[in-house]
């Protein structure tokens, strides 16, 4: 979605402001700008399209400004045009605004402002925002910021400059992230820290209603109705390496082949293995409520929430504790019931979902305890719960999740085996968890060693315009990970279905040009599925199998198999969405398809 960087400093900014651009292209978005604080006055270059295309504009033009900020917009007030993209503009040309979020007034605002005189130039809320801070500015920026913020409802992460004020950018932040990275003698404004990581670790997080002055080198945050606040700096623990390719010729193979690594990091130092116990850090002050709790509700979106239906199914098998598995987007308006024992546990890689801080947020009003499970360090949903557990996936930047997905039920299944032992897994059983899980990299490693066979299916089906996936079971969920994988990068149509649901509906679509995708590892439904199979074949449907090693069964049934290690079932989604991931990526790179970057995607969305 939306990414905003700005510099102040003595560097050129332009150079900074696009690397900057960059690295926030993967979040999504379809149109670019800058806004640069020149001698002569500022000047605002915006593009729709790539960032390559603004790029093209400003070649062969050359700019002295130290100081700028710049915008990659994803459309969501007007189309993605050049007039409709960051930064905007005040009437003067004096002021520049660029802006993630969305200003719910700005109807209301317009017409006010219109009342005044102003005319506008687009459709979009944000230059309403610009419009409105010129309306109060009589000589001093900050104070014009402020008090444009004080009417206006809505999120915004937003960075504003202005020509009279050539050494000050003013940054402010109300749901959508904004933080400081902290240089030798100069600032960074970004909402994103891949944006500012090339030049500092060192970086402060904005929290809704503040705001922050950057001036000639000196930096003061306050709260929009002008109180200080004195932030602490963070020291990033991320490299510039981890937020680039590698060698791979996409983020999202980078990170699919990243996942041995990283489902390792998600349980580095976790485990017990003597005790068949774990520990998590970030729950030390929540052992006394993790042990009463009555329920736990999952709050969370996209792959984030299939992760959590398979935390589910471990949560109640082993640890028999009831688990809801919510959309963050529904839970959150429709007054759900909570007691004194629940426990309302965000998921999010990200931890800056609009719809899941919100979920979490309306469960703590009423008085459930707030718990996290997040891939950014200090993003907001991670700093908003009462406790919680990051995944250490490192930085995901291919829009379509992989090693986060891996690296979430990694730390789900800990979760397991830590509330399990609170109750009535014994020590062997947890022994037996903590031993699989331990070997489940290198199970992945061999898995990523059929990729140039998986890469021949995937050519084989790559014209194919319908796919079903089945799983049944705690691979329910992975078919529907793995359906979306293929909806998200090769916008092909693909839907996923607990197997035996088949026949209440989908079966009509099967044909022999509809290939069906079962999950299927040995376990406790293994058996039924082959029905499933036998029910495709007998109606002509084309069948990859995603099954364990010397399944002969699937085997004969299939037209194509994928055969995966064993491991027990309540961690063989751990194997069974590797090959799914790598299936939907090179069905994707056939069809000519961006990966990274797909079409209509965003990789945080920080809108409703
Ligand atoms: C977007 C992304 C998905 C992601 C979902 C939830 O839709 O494109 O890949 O699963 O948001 O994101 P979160 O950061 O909360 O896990």
């Amino acid at each position: 979605m939306c990414g905003i960087i700005g510099y102040l400093g003595q560097r050129p900014a332009l150079p900074i402001l696009i690397e900057g651009l960059k690295r926030l292209e993967y979040r999504g978005y379809d149109s670019a700008g800058v806004a640069l604080l020149e001698p002569s006055g500022l000047e605002v270059i915006k593009e729709k399209g790539k960032i390559f295309v603004l790029e093209r504009i400003l070649n062969g033009r050359s700019f002295s400004a130290t100081a700028g900020v710049a915008h990659t917009r994803w459309a969501t007030h007007g189309a993605p045009t050049q007039v409709n993209a960051h930064p905007h503009l005040d009437t003067t040309g004096d002021l520049a605004v660029v802006h993630n979020g969305i200003i719910e007034n700005y109807q209301f605002l317009r017409r006010y402002l219109s009342e005044q005189g102003v005319a506008f130039r687009t459709d979009t809320d944000t230059e309403v925002l610009a419009m409105l801070i010129s309306h109060y500015y009589d000589g001093d920026l900050e104070l014009a910021v402020r008090r444009a913020l004080s009417i206006v409802e809505g999120t915004y992460g937003i960075a504003v400059v202005h020509r009279k004020h050539p050494r000050e950018i003013v940054g402010a932040r109300n749901g959508s992230p904004m933080l400081v990275g902290i240089g030798e003698d100069e600032y960074f404004l970004a909402s994103d820290v891949a944006a500012v990581l090339a030049h500092t670790r060192q970086v402060i997080y904005l929290d809704d209603h503040e705001m922050v002055h950057l001036k000639d080198g000196t930096m003061h945050t306050k709260t929009v109705t002008d109180e200080k606040v004195t932030k602490s700096v963070h020291e990033v623990t991320w490299d510039l390496e981890s937020i680039e390719k590698g060698g791979f010729s996409h983020f999202m193979l980078k990170e699919i082949f990243e996942q041995p690594a990283t489902i390792r990091d998600s349980f580095r130092g976790r485990l017990l293995p003597d005790e068949g116990k774990a520990k998590l850090g970030g729950l030390i002050h929540n052992m006394e409520e993790l042990r009463h709790l009555d329920r736990i509700i999952f709050l969370a979106c996209g792959t984030s929430w299939h992760a959590a239906m398979i935390g589910e199914y471990m949560i109640e098998r082993l640890a028999r504790i009831p688990v809801e598995v919510e959309y963050a987007s529904e839970f959150r308006y429709r007054n759900p019931i909570i007691s004194d024992e629940t426990i309302a546990w965000a998921i999010s890689q990200s931890g800056e979902t609009l719809d899941t801080l919100a979920a979490l947020r309306e469960a703590k009003t009423k008085g459930a305890l707030a718990l996290g499970i997040c891939n950014v360090v200090g993003s907001t949903i991670a700093r908003e719960s009462d406790g919680g557990v990051y995944i250490h996936a490192g930085p995901e930047i291919g829009v379509a999740s992989t090693k986060a997905f891996t690296s979430q039920v990694t730390v789900l299944a800990i979760i397991t085996l830590l509330l399990g032992r609170m109750r009535n897994m014994s020590k062997d059983q947890g022994q037996e968890l903590v031993n699989e899980l331990q070997a489940i990299p290198e199970k992945v490693e061999r898995i990523l060693a059929m990729d140039e066979c998986i890469r021949k299916i995937a050519a084989f089906y790559a014209e194919s315009n319908n796919f079903l996936y089945l799983g049944r079971g705690i691979n329910y969920p992975v078919a529907l990970e793995g359906a979306l994988k293929l909806k998200e990068i090769s916008y092909v149509h693909a839907e996923g279905y607990p197997a035996a649901e088949m026949k209440h509906g989908p079966i009509a679509l099967i044909d022999e040009k509809m290939p069906v995708v079962f999950v299927s590892p040995r376990g406790g439904s293994n058996q039924k599925i082959l029905g499933n199979m036998e029910e495709v074949k007998a109606r002509g449907g084309r069948i990859i199998a995603v099954v364990n090693e010397g399944d002969k069964a699937a085997t004969d049934l299939a037209d194509h198999v994928i055969p995966i290690p064993e491991t027990v079932e309540y961690l063989s989604p751990l194997l069974t969405v590797i090959p799914l991931q790598l299936l939907a990526y090179h069905i994707a790179i056939i069809r000519g398809c961006n990966v990274d970057q797909p079409r209509n995607l965003a990789k945080s969305v920080t809108v409703e």
